[in-house]
């Protein structure tokens, strides 16, 4: 378990989300790298998983995409591996994330883990989403400049987009358990002294773009009714090509209307709690039968989410039933099981045992969400 320590949650959020770069030193104390750079390698061998070498060599340098069936070719000079989405595939690299859980599910990206040599680094840039990069093993130096809209971008290779210098406001050397979060938009860049770790959660935010994409696809999955335009108030007019402010307002409202109306809020909800197709890639080879589960439950069981699961809800339900998601796949129970069940999805793991407010319903909810690979049973030792 990684718990964040002589940090003040509340301090940071009002201070510091969204708004201010700032450096949490021993913030996780005695850290220990959740996996090596020897896993690392073999992550970026699997076809599925997002990785690149970077690596810059008198002046030069090189991006190269895995997956990759060997190394010695491509890691060269100062070169740094990445490897994207860790968090889905190594348990201890999701308890890293679940550190973070001060932010919501919805809001979290991904684990990026980066192994690089020393004098690498991925050079000055800017990135769009606020990152917390938690030093593993190593020492890093990590220069972070302030906002502004100057940086002219470039890029010295066609995959890599870096900045020019910048004055730093912050400039430290990073040891393990110390962690820096950096805003969007805060130019920044790290060199490794030493060989080193670097585990950077990300988060994500939607734009308009997404959100409209969002809601119109799931108009034309369903055949909703939506309302059309009307203009009982319409007033002489004699230039037929223009349309009017009042008109343009009417065509907003309408929109507005969409958008405001409370039908939407589950579809936000399942969208923004997609995650990414390798999550749906372990459903157990042999479902378990719902005596199995039965059994389990009547001596108490320990569950837990599985490696990078992070299911979504709306807090405010007042139907009869309880809706989550989990990667965009909808579930849903009985109201009356709302506890029960935001208690599962809210912790990594929930101890369960029968009672009379169990139903039949919300065990076999269990068992689908175990045989999904969502949730796992925690063996007892
Ligand atoms: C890295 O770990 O080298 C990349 C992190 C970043 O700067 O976004
Ligand atoms: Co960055």
């Amino acid at each position: 378990m990684y718990t964040l320590s002589a940090f003040s949650i509340k301090h940071f959020l009002a201070e510091n989300w969204q708004r201010k770069p700032c450096v949490l030193h021993n913030a996780l104390p005695n850290f220990e790298d959740p996996l090596d750079e020897h896993d690392l390698a073999g992550l970026a061998q699997e076809q599925d998983i997002d990785s690149r070498v970077i690596s810059q060599m008198d002046g030069d340098w090189k991006v190269t995409e895995g997956p990759f069936t060997e190394f010695e070719d491509v890691c060269k000079g100062a070169w740094t591996l990445l490897v994207q989405g860790v968090d889905t595939h190594i348990e201890s690299a999701s308890l890293l994330m679940n550190a973070f859980n001060f932010i919501p599910h919805w809001r979290m990206d991904d684990l990026l883990v980066s192994y690089s040599q020393p004098g690498a680094g991925v050079g000055a840039h800017i990135d769009q989403y606020d990152v917390f990069i938690v030093q593993g093993k190593g020492t890093r130096r990590w220069q972070v400049g302030d906002k502004s809209m100057k940086y002219a971008k470039y890029y010295p290779h066609p995959k890599l987009q870096q900045i020019d210098e910048f004055e730093p406001i912050i400039d430290v050397e990073l040891l393990p358990g110390d962690i820096l979060y950096i805003p969007p938009g805060f130019p920044h860049k790290g060199q490794s002294i030493t060989e080193c770790m670097n585990y950077s959660v990300g988060f994500r935010a939607p734009d308009q773009t997404e959100l409209f994409q969002a809601i119109a696809d799931d108009l034309l999955d369903s055949d909703k009714l939506t309302r059309r335009f009307i203009d009982r108030n319409r007033t002489y007019i004699d230039r037929p090509s223009a349309i009017s402010p009042k008109d343009i307002m009417l065509l907003k409202q309408l929109l507005q209307q969409y958008v405001t109306n409370t039908q939407i809020d589950q579809v936000l909800t399942q969208h923004l709690s997609k995650q990414n197709e390798y999550l749906d890639a372990f459903p157990l080879e042999t479902p378990l039968p719902s005596s199995y589960i039965l059994a389990l439950i009547n001596q108490g069981v320990t569950l837990q989410l599985a490696c990078g699961v992070r299911p979504v809800y709306l807090d405010y339900q007042v139907d009869d039933e309880f809706i989550f998601f989990i990667n965009g796949h909808k579930f849903s129970t009985s109201a009356t099981a709302r506890l029960e069940t935001s208690r599962l999805l809210d912790n990594h793991q929930t101890f369960i045992k029968f009672n009379a407010e169990l139903t039949h319903d919300w065990i076999e909810l269990i068992r689908e969400l175990i045989n999904l690979g969502y949730l796992e049973i925690v063996e007892e030792d």
